[in-house]
């Protein structure tokens, strides 16, 4: 009895505190949805559904497919309000290929696009080639607005234009609400000139989308842009869909969805060759990462180094939990299941520390395909902080070239699937619903 006084009264304050968030949010269009996040994250009964596509061998359980499409009609805002919109086009700012010129258009028409009231479609005109230098589109914005890329756009490839910043290149920053719709047009990286010999690691150009609640991105199309990457940064309420992002040579990351981010769900992803999908990465620097309720489903990944990549720094604190990954085709990956709770991606060697990021219940769903090194699961978890409550589903992957692949699994708690490879002599979990207690079990 007293126990459950106390689960309401945290219930009931966590509900109060972000519901005093969101209201600070001015023209919320979408605060029930929100409402509705919060039952679903943080009420604690909605444990077992959150696994039963684990329980119930086999069938998947729509409970956990973006049946999301339905809950946020905002998808198709962009073919249903054309008509009522007010148009933007980047063309009539003085965009016409020139670099210092389409910069300037595209932020003079940005300005105009984001002050204009009411439902406003920024226009990249198709047909057309836009060359770009690095660009921040800041919010908030009074309108509600579609990005629609349809022309093709470029970096610039000039090695001067990243000075200041060589990680960011196109920059959605604080922008609630928007719609960036793909289209037809080719988003070209021209990353080749100005890495070369920049440093020891090259670094991936982004376009990023920071600090933003309720993003629809869909039907990018990054080709042959050797080091551009989507990202996702501190946002809440993402729906991602209909990426191909391919590049030329085994590079990072396609998509990474990074701390802060929550309630992303990227589905008919197609990666590769180049890049993979990644959820960090997570606590640099000491920092406190947090990343809850992130869905994969559906993506084909093609020769590329990191399939679905959990990664963080030792010396990190934080979650990452609640992340699923489903209905994955692998072809040719090198790591195609991999956490990496070790990663390090600077000059110096990184020393061992004692805190982690936490991770915790992952679900890797029908995943299929081929790894091109003998691992194909690798579980690199934290000593202190082993992963917890991790499902490996109707997995599996055999070795592309050599016969059978293995599982390399340490210091990771795993819940009872099952899995081609299977992890060797592990603990698994058996989650009992009526309790949401953890029973250990061998397997
Ligand atoms: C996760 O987010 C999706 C929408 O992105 C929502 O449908 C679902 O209920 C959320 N689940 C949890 C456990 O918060
Ligand atoms: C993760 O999912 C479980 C089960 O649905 C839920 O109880 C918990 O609150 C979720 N955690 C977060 C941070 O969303
Ligand atoms: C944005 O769109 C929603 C409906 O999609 C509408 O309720 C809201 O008023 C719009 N806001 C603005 C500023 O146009
Ligand atoms: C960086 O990119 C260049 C040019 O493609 C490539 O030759 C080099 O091997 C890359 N370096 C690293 C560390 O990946
Ligand atoms: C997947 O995305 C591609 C564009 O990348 C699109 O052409 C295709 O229709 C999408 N498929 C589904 C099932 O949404
Ligand atoms: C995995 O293989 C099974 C059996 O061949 C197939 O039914 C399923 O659709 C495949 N899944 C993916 C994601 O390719
Ligand atoms: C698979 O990838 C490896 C490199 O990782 C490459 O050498 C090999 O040719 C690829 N095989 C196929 C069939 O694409
Ligand atoms: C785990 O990470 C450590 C530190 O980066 C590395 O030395 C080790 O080889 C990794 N283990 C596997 C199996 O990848």
């Amino acid at each position: 009895m007293a126990q459950q006084n106390t689960q309401f009264l945290v219930l009931f304050l966590a509900v109060l505190s972000l519901f005093s968030r969101y209201n600070a949010l001015k023209d919320d269009r979408l605060n029930h949805y929100f409402e509705e996040d919060i039952g679903f994250g943080y009420y604690p009964r909605v444990y077992p559904s959150y696994y039963s596509a684990i329980e119930d061998h086999g069938k998947l359980d729509n409970s956990v497919m973006p049946s999301s499409f339905q809950r946020y009609p905002s998808c198709y805002r962009v073919t249903s309000s054309l008509d009522r919109s007010t148009v933007v086009n980047v063309d009539d700012f003085g965009a016409t290929g020139d670099k210092v010129r389409d910069t300037e258009a595209f932020e003079k028409a940005w300005m105009k696009a984001c002050s204009l009231i009411g439902a406003v479609v920024l226009q990249v005109p198709a047909g057309k080639n836009y060359a770009l230098k690095p660009v921040r589109f800041s919010g908030p914005c009074k309108s509600n607005l579609t990005v629609e890329m349809s022309g093709n756009i470029a970096a610039s490839d000039d090695r001067s234009d990243y000075k200041e910043d060589n990680r960011h290149w196109l920059t959605f920053d604080g922008v609630d609400n928007l719609l960036v719709e793909g289209g037809g047009g080719k988003i070209n990286g021209n990353g080749n000139i100005w890495w070369q010999n920049s440093c020891k690691i090259n670094k991936t150009l982004a376009l990023t989308f920071y600090k933003s609640r309720n993003l629809v991105v869909q039907n990018l199309n990054i080709q042959d842009a050797q080091q551009i990457h989507v990202s996702f940064e501190g946002c809440t309420d993402v729906r991602a869909s209909g990426f191909t992002i391919t590049a030329r040579e085994k590079s990072d990351d396609c998509i990474s969805i990074v701390s802060g981010s929550q309630h992303v769900t990227a589905t008919n992803i197609t990666c590769g060759p180049g890049h993979g999908i990644s959820i960090g990465s997570l606590g640099a620097k000491n920092s406190m990462a947090l990343v809850f309720n992130v869905t994969v489903d559906g993506a084909k990944l093609s020769g590329i180094t990191n399939g679905v990549r959990i990664k963080t720094w030792q010396g990190g604190s934080g979650t990452a939990s609640n992340i699923t990954f489903q209905n994955i085709e692998m072809n040719n990956v090198t790591n195609p299941i991999i956490i990496d709770q070790n990663y390090c991606d600077q000059s110096n060697p990184c020393h061992e520390q004692s805190s982690a990021v936490q991770i915790k219940n992952v679900v890797y769903n029908n995943i299929n395909g081929t790894s091109s090194s003998e691992v194909a699961i690798n579980f690199n978890c934290s000593t202190n902080h082993p992963c917890q409550a991790i499902a490996l589903q109707k997995v599996s992957l055999q070795n592309q070239e050599h016969g059978p692949a293995k599982a390399i699994c340490n210091n990771v708690n795993l819940i009872k699937g099952d899995s081609d490879p299977k992890c060797p002599r592990v603990l698994y979990i058996e989650l009992d619903t009526d309790t949401y207690t953890q029973k250990i079990a061998s397997h």
